[in-house]
């Protein structure tokens, strides 16, 4: 296959597709900070609402997987039928909204709606941003563009410890919730100046709009060979189209349904949210003390998960997708095991001390530059056009529903089968996961998503390219 073409463009023309990337991926900045704010502010919420029983605590944290769950499940199919755009202008006004409703809340009733609708905001933005950005990106440097939406991710959970910690000393929750209105703002006014996305345009037969689109960003020949690759895949789509939404049970679907799904859940199963919300309690186990060290400790975990992040960002188009997967997963599966085995040893030393903190920092480094970004960039590559959307929303809400499961499981799992054990599990399963990626999940770098189509229905777009 040629090299992409997107290497000849002009400095202007590969601007703006950063620019709407970085644009887009503030939505990502808002799941990030919306999932992490709650840890800092509940202990404020608490107080204010006092008595508040533990049961009450978990709703309040977990009405926003549920909203996630829902905005996951109606995001993909909104956004085959009214195109992108109009779904990321709803998510950043859901988001101001909840942001507003959650800061000024008179009862904990309403705040649990708030968590609701920003769970929304966040679950829809968990997908249409990622493919958004796919949809817009050339393909040389697609992986780097839709994972900056990741980076944003964790940008976002760093931002609400530090928001957490700015405002502790007024206790002021409220503002905790309230300072998410202004990247919900740069959302919505940023989207409001930017195009649909071209490939949505040519599946509802805007040419050339889609056209005028691709050519901001790309020189004439490649705004040609582009085009004709999704018009051909227009013509075969049309062709080998069931009706509708049954065309995501068609045979030919099955195996990257079967790769969404199992990316999703193995995101999920191997432990990422509870190593990042738990860190401070798994430090507190193994000797530390001092609040003031686990908090440091915390932003550690932040700091480390951005910087990983980062790194991805800058090799995904390069090393690929599999190869950082499979070497993610094998930093993750080890450094887990490492932990139970620490655990295990019910030790308070300074050495075992010193040995969990680096073996959280090695799983979070892992996890950045493997299943954190490559997971949601996937998911927008492998889909066919017409079913994009709902495609994704099937893979987005079964990282949703595994998320909400292993938080609602996860204090249960520690009290039967204690910190070893719960690490070992979680080992066990990246070890599961690794094979999963081994021998189903293909490599999609450089590839047009046309191509990638193409290959998935047995067929072939024409590849000419300049550059
Ligand atoms: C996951 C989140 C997780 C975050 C951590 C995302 O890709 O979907 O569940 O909290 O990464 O960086």
């Amino acid at each position: 296959m040629s090299a992409n073409g997107s290497t000849v463009a002009t400095g202007s023309q590969r601007r703006f597709v950063r620019v709407a990337a970085a644009i887009t991926a503030t939505g990502g900045l808002l799941f990030g900070y919306d999932t992490g704010v709650i840890s800092g502010a509940l202990l404020f919420i608490r107080e204010d609402f006092a008595p508040l029983s533990d049961f009450i605590q978990g709703v309040i944290v977990s009405f926003l997987l549920v909203g996630a769950v829902t905005g996951a499940l109606a995001g993909g199919p909104l956004s085959d039928r009214f195109g992108r755009r109009p779904i990321v202008l709803l998510a950043a006004v859901i988001f101001a909204v909840g942001a507003i409703a959650a800061a000024l809340t008179p009862n904990v009733g309403l705040l649990v709606v708030a968590r609701f609708i920003l769970g929304l905001g966040v679950g829809l933005a968990s997908l249409i941003v990622p493919l958004y950005i796919a949809e817009i990106a050339p393909p040389g440097t697609r992986g780097a563009l839709v994972s900056l939406n990741q980076l944003m991710i964790t940008i976002g959970i760093l931002l609400s410890y530090i928001v957490g910690v700015a405002f502790t000393p007024i206790e002021g929750w409220r503002w905790m919730f309230a300072v998410a209105v202004i990247p919900a703002l740069i959302l919505g006014i940023g989207m409001f100046l930017l195009p649909e996305s071209p490939r949505w345009l040519v599946k509802n037969g805007k040419l050339d709009k889609a056209r005028a689109v691709l050519s901001r960003s790309r020189v004439e020949a490649e705004v040609e060979t582009e085009m004709q690759q999704m018009e051909e895949l227009e013509r075969i789509e049309r062709q080998q189209a069931q009706v509708g939404y049954k065309e995501l049970l068609a045979p030919w679907i099955r195996p990257a349904l079967i790769i969404g799904i199992g990316l999703a859940v193995f995101q999920q199963i191997t432990g990422i949210n509870t190593v990042i919300y738990y860190a401070p309690t798994i430090l507190e186990v193994v000797g530390f003390s001092a609040a003031g060290a686990i908090a440091a400790t915390a932003l550690g975990v932040g700091v480390v998960n951005v910087g990983f992040t980062i790194l991805a960002v800058w090799i995904i188009d390069r090393a690929g997708r599999r190869l950082l997967l499979l070497i993610g997963l094998i930093g993750m599966t080890l450094s887990l095991a490492l932990l139970g085995l620490v655990f295990s040893f019910e030790s308070t030393s300074g050495a075992a001390g010193l040995l969990a903190t680096m073996c959280l920092a090695l799983y979070i480094a892992s996890f950045a530059i493997s299943l954190g970004p490559v997971f949601w960039l996937m998911i927008s590559e492998i889909y066919p056009l017409n079913i994009r959307g709902s495609a994704m929303s099937v893979a987005a809400l079964c990282n949703w529903g595994s998320n909400f499961i292993v938080a609602l499981t996860f204090p249960v799992l520690l009290a039967a089968l204690g910190g070893a054990g719960a690490f070992w599990l979680f080992a066990a399963l990246g070890i599961v996961a690794w094979f999963f990626v081994w021998f189903l999940v293909p490599e999609t770098k450089g590839r047009s998503l046309e191509e990638i189509e193409a290959a998935m229905r047995g067929t072939t777009v024409s590849t000419s390219r300049v550059g």
